[in-house]
């Protein structure tokens, strides 16, 4: 069974959230359920550098904007994964982040952007490639969300079907809206343009195409998928999901265990092991140390990174951080993006040296150190369509503090009296977006860390629990089998 990936983002080569380590973990576990993958992915400058033995498969014409496209296929460093780039230096060749200018604003030719990559999903299926046509198109959020637009459009030109598709939304937040006179731009039939179709108040949406068009829709978790279905995560595209419902799954994320394993992770100071957890006392001390914190080892360390997204509710953190401090507890917090709240944590920090340790940027290294060296991971999101760092925090014996909603209601159960009995506990939960809630949840961490056998139980709950990628991927390959046209 062939399988394009199509998406925007792949780890370790570009990363700016969980999608990319999707897309790294989740091709190398399918080819182990026997599909053949290749990805599709926009020629950015670190797929264009970071892409091994890239030779060119093709040369397109000048399109959307660009005025020389070129398919180039490679290979991914470490998995070894086919990638095929969208060599289109117009549109692609700019430093920084893939989707926003250095004032942090969208470019003002995303649609164009991630035209092109749609639009060269359809032309893969239809032969572009000489010696490889995918059986199955599977695509990732807004980005990839036209090509189920071309594919379809492309199926009504010559009357015939000849792949699968598939659609992974990993935020119903973020769409890819554009004013509605772009759409003469996109090249393609007038008749998309439509509330059967992409058209999303009067505005053309590549999220919804991929929603309308796709064979069948996945969304990152159960519990997402239930929450977008009664309306309450639907961010206005109630409708589709509707119609698409019996065809719409949650299918869990899992965790890369190359990447995210204490007993062999080569980026934190000691590894360590369920059974003989020294090292994670080293990887505190070294933390505390790195960060500038006080060496105390009676006191839990709680930590936080993240992008500071009104997304990951972390108003609440900072409501909170007096209770951690006054408990003479610790705080190590890393992300960036809204402004005011990375001066909210910043501010603390000053106030409380000893205590709270900020530092805003993004480092993948540091993560890993600052999941290894403390003891409860805190994210108390709004919304969360699955989540990775509650996981990471689980296996790396940092007990994950969370809202309960999406995938975090699915990975992580509460430390109440009865899950503690039964030996089922492994995190805190807390049901209410609201300040006491959270807090409550904070005051539960406290006190548990003084009934260190309780606490020891529980975290040795989560370190063991499995969130490999085998059983997602199985899942994913069998939606694969149906929607496949023909034998
Ligand atoms: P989202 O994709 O919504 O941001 P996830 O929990 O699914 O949330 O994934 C976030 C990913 O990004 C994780 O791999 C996490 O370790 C990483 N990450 C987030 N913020 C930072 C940061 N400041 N530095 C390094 N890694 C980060
Ligand atoms: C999105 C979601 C996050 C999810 C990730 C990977 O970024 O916000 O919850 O874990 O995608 O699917």
């Amino acid at each position: 069974l062939r399988v394009l990936h199509v998406c925007s983002e792949i780890f370790p080569l570009l990363k700016t959230g969980g999608l990319a380590d999707v897309t790294a973990a989740l091709p190398p576990e399918l080819e182990k359920d026997g599909c053949e993958v290749r990805m599709l992915v926009p020629g950015f400058p670190e797929f264009k550098n970071g892409i091994l033995d890239p030779h060119l498969v093709a040369e397109l014409p000048s399109k959307f904007g660009a005025r020389q496209v070129r398919l180039m296929y490679g290979k991914m460093p470490g998995t070894g994964v086919p990638v095929y780039y969208i060599d289109a230096p117009d549109l692609y060749d700019r430093p920084g982040n893939p989707y926003n200018d250095r004032n942090g604003q969208p470019y003002h030719d995303n649609h164009l952007r991630f035209a092109l990559l749609g639009w060269c999903a359809a032309r893969l299926v239809e032969g572009f490639d000489y010696f490889w046509k995918p059986d199955i198109v599977h695509g990732h959020d807004w980005h990839a969300g036209l090509a189920f637009a071309y594919i379809k459009a492309m199926e009504w030109n010559t009357g015939q079907r000849t792949t699968g598709t598939v659609f992974t939304v990993h935020n119903m937040a973020y769409q890819g809206n554009f004013p509605a006179y772009v759409f003469s731009e996109l090249d393609l039939p007038f008749s998309m343009l439509n509330a059967d179709g992409i058209e999303f108040y009067g505005q053309v949406s590549f999220l919804k195409s991929g929603f309308y068009y796709a064979d069948k829709v996945t969304t990152v978790s159960p519990t997402y998928a239930q929450e977008i279905r009664d309306g309450e995560q639907s961010c206005g595209l109630g409708g589709v999901v509707q119609q698409r419902s019996s065809d719409l799954v949650g299918i869990l994320n899992g965790v890369d265990s190359r990447v995210w394993d204490p007993r062999t992770d080569k980026r934190i100071d000691a590894n360590y092991h369920v059974r003989s957890m020294t090292g994670k006392k080293k990887c505190r001390l070294a933390l505390q140390k790195e960060m500038g914190l006080v060496a105390q080892t009676d006191k839990p360390v709680f930590c936080v990174v993240s992008r500071f997204a009104a997304q990951k509710g972390l108003h609440l953190v900072v409501e909170g951080l007096n209770v951690i401090v006054e408990r003479g507890g610790q705080a190590v917090i890393m992300g960036n993006g809204e402004r005011w709240l990375e001066e909210a944590f910043m501010n603390f920090a000053r106030h409380f040296p000893d205590q709270v340790a900020v530092r805003i940027g993004y480092d993948e290294d540091r993560a890993h150190r600052i999941f290894a060296g403390s003891d409860v991971i805190l994210v108390p999101s709004r919304y969360e369509p699955c989540g990775l760092v509650q996981m990471y925090g689980s296996l790396y014996g940092a007990l994950p503090l969370v809202h309960r909603v999406g995938g975090l209601a699915d990975t992580v159960i509460d430390s109440s009296l009865e899950n503690l009995g039964e030996n089922r506990a492994t995190g805190f939960c807390f049901g209410h977006f609201d300040y006491p809630a959270y807090e409550s949840a904070l005051l539960r961490a406290f006190a548990l860390y003084e009934k260190q056998a309780d606490w020891r139980k529980v975290r040795k709950k989560g370190m063991n629990l499995s969130f490999g990628w085998e059983h997602s991927a199985k899942r994913y390959a069998a939606l694969y089998r149906q929607v496949k046209v023909g034998p």
